[in-house]
């Protein structure tokens, strides 16, 4: 059966899993299912599959019926079923965008008084969501700053605990946009180890969104969430805005009743459009992680460059190097680098650019860069930005599948102008 995810590499599961054919006409490629309601065969039929949807028990219970396209549909279980085939996962739930499926997570599993922990720097509207939102229900945050040194995640753990009852840890690894990276297994092993002392162990969430599901498989170091914005490496072309997390039934189904009554869920043709972007997903990475490897040593050995955080550069010998080994299949193809000087020569650089795009957002076919601190981060304030390592200075870059020659052609003539 081609859409039998047993057995099958995560590339394979990307383009045979989620869709069977025969449940279409024999269509090769899945129909957009643009219905938002869905007809019983009867008022009895009607009854069993609410009780099957709301209990999960009765005749109808297991069989794929759809109600209502906002609890779900037919594209959305497609996607669904795919990428927890690629994450390695028993379920996922796909939402509107990354930020609804951080916003659903938080509201699920954190109620008045607790405390979260995250690691920083992480994206500005999860460090909004966190640091802006959650204060207003009476929920303490605290950072990480070193992801990878065990005392100081243990120390920050104790700071939060003392603030109530820890909830959440949640860690975006390579970081948004320093790439800074978080041990997922030593994160793992924290809050298992508050789980034994307090009783209540937390959920650990990961932000997978800079490497995405084939370069890095959070879920096989023991995560309870792999949170990814879809929006980015799995869609692909900058033309679509969607959010997913995979994990154990057990904590994603309380994430889809929880979509049905938010309202989050991601329309039918988003879906189709992911699936399909799903298919090539590695294949567009492998190329765009070769482009930057060979833009970030352009740029590391550039005289304007003051300094260049690439995952792929990162010293032999040191905690970071030993965890990027150990959990990372590839380096990436989003970084950051500094200029010598602030903002005037990063806005130089920015505004002289003729292939590469303006703009924020990253994982596209296309090369973006950014100014973080007045765009991706300009919500964050100053001292959390600095300390997160984001300067005034500080320019990410998305490198996509272009010629390699271009995109250097193009930042040397820029930096001419700086
Ligand atoms: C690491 C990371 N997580 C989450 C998000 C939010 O995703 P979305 O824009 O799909 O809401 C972003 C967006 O840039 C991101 O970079």
């Amino acid at each position: 059966m081609p859409h039998d995810p047993r057995g099958f590499h995560p590339e394979t599961l990307a383009i045979a899993g989620g869709y069977d054919p025969a449940s279409a006409s024999g269509a090769a490629k899945p129909p957009v299912y643009l219905s938002s309601t869905f007809v019983y065969e009867s008022a009895g039929q009607a009854k069993d599959i609410h009780e099957a949807y709301f209990r999960g028990t009765g005749p109808e219970a297991g069989k794929p019926h759809y109600i209502y396209a906002r609890l779900s549909h037919p594209n959305l279980a497609m996607l669904e079923t795919r990428l927890a085939a690629i994450d390695g996962a028993e379920r996922a739930a796909v939402f509107a965008s990354g930020m609804a499926t951080h916003s659903a997570i938080a509201l699920q599993y954190l109620r008045p008084g607790d405390s979260v922990l995250h690691s920083r720097p992480i994206y500005g509207g999860t460090d909004a969501l966190y640091n802006q939102m959650l204060p207003h229900f009476r929920i303490a945050t605290v950072p990480i700053l070193d992801g990878c040194d065990g005392t100081h995640i243990r120390a920050q753990a104790q700071k939060a605990m003392a603030q109530g009852p820890l909830g959440l840890i949640v860690i975006e690894t390579p970081a948004n946009p320093t790439a800074a990276i978080t041990d997922i297994a030593l994160v793992v092993a924290v809050a298992e180890e508050i789980g034994r002392q307090t009783g209540r162990r937390p959920l650990v969430v990961c932000d997978n969104t800079f490497l995405a599901p084939f370069a890095q498989r959070p879920v096989e170091f023991g995560v309870d969430l792999c949170m990814t914005s879809l929006t980015k490496y799995c869609g692909g072309h900058s033309d679509l805005l969607a959010g997913g997390v995979s994990g154990r039934a057990e904590v994603i189904d309380p994430l889809l009743m929880l979509r049905t009554m938010l309202g989050s869920h991601c329309d039918p043709f988003t879906c189709w459009l992911v699936l399909r972007s799903l298919e090539s997903v590695h294949v567009r990475s492998e190329r765009a992680m070769t482009n930057a490897a060979a833009v970030a040593a352009f740029l590391r050995d550039h005289p304007k460059v003051a300094g260049i955080t690439y995952l792929g550069f990162i010293p032999e010998g040191t905690p970071q190097r030993a965890v990027f080994d150990r959990q990372c299949k590839g380096a990436g193809s989003t970084f950051s680098f500094h200029l010598h000087g602030g903002e005037a020569e990063a806005f130089r650089l920015l505004d002289a650019l003729r292939l590469v795009k303006l703009a924020v957002s990253l994982g596209g076919s296309e090369t973006l860069a950014c100014h973080s601190a007045s765009t991706t981060h300009y919500n964050v304030p100053a001292p959390d930005r600095l300390a997160g390592g984001i300067t005034e200075g500080t320019i990410r870059m998305s490198v996509g599948i272009e010629h390699v020659d271009d995109l250097i052609a193009d930042l040397a003539q820029a930096l001419e102008q700086v």
